[in-house]
């Protein structure tokens, strides 16, 4: 398959990337160092992507960014950022990339654990993930039958971890998510949020 990976040079991205590329044809994708540039939280910037890449047989986004911060400090800026960023970034992802998908492609977003589980300073983030599963869900039926749409929710990361200080067997490492974009791709399912087991 023609995998077009947005996100590429990430933690979970550069796994999901070392997953699929001896089985696919993965494009990477991301604002610096990949082989097509792209700015999520620019739709302009994704129209020109798929408009140099022409057809996919597939989507995935580890992209996506979101600020974490307590609520009495964030201000409407950081909210706007957010929801501008790893929510409509996705959802203009998938609208884009709805007319250069293959029959039968699909497209697997990010949302997280912060949409289930709220932590102190989660607010904008849980907003984003959980808005980011039900237009997942919303997508995937009204692409039905022309393409799959999926969310991977990922953990808290082994390696995310690590580099805050906190105990990596808490997460999980960043090869075992990658396993989920894979099981979204490869697989049937679609309008479905895949957690991380
Ligand atoms: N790591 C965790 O513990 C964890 C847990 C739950 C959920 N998640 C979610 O998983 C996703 C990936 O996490 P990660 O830890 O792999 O992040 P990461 O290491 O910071 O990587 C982010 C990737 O996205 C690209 N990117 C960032 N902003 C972009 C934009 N506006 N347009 C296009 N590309 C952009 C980055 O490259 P450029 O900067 O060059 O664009 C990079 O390739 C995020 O949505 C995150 O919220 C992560």
């Amino acid at each position: 398959m023609r995998v077009l990976v947005v996100g590429a040079t990430g933690l979970i991205g550069t796994h999901v990337v070392r997953l699929l590329s001896p089985e696919h044809e993965v494009i990477t994708a991301s604002r610096k160092g990949s082989a097509v540039p792209v700015d999520l939280s620019d739709k302009a910037s994704i129209v020109a992507m798929f408009d140099t890449l022409g057809t996919v047989d597939a989507v995935i986004c580890t992209a996506g960014a979101a600020k974490f911060a307590p609520l009495s400090a964030l201000s409407d800026a950081d909210f706007e950022f957010s929801l501008a960023n790893k929510l409509m970034g996705q959802v203009n992802l998938v609208r884009c990339a709805a007319a250069h998908l293959s029959q039968g492609g699909s497209v697997t977003l990010t949302s997280g654990i912060l949409a289930r589980h709220s932590v102190e300073g989660s607010a904008a983030v849980s907003i984003v993930n959980a808005g980011v599963e039900a237009f997942c869900r919303s997508a995937a039926l009204e692409l039905k039958g022309k393409a799959r749409v999926n969310a991977v929710s990922p953990p808290w990361v082994a390696e995310t971890l690590q580099s805050m200080g906190r105990n990596p067997a808490d997460g999980k490492p960043a090869a075992v998510v990658a396993l989920a974009y894979k099981r979204s791709l490869t697989g049937d399912i679609t309008g479905q949020v895949i957690d991380v087991t």
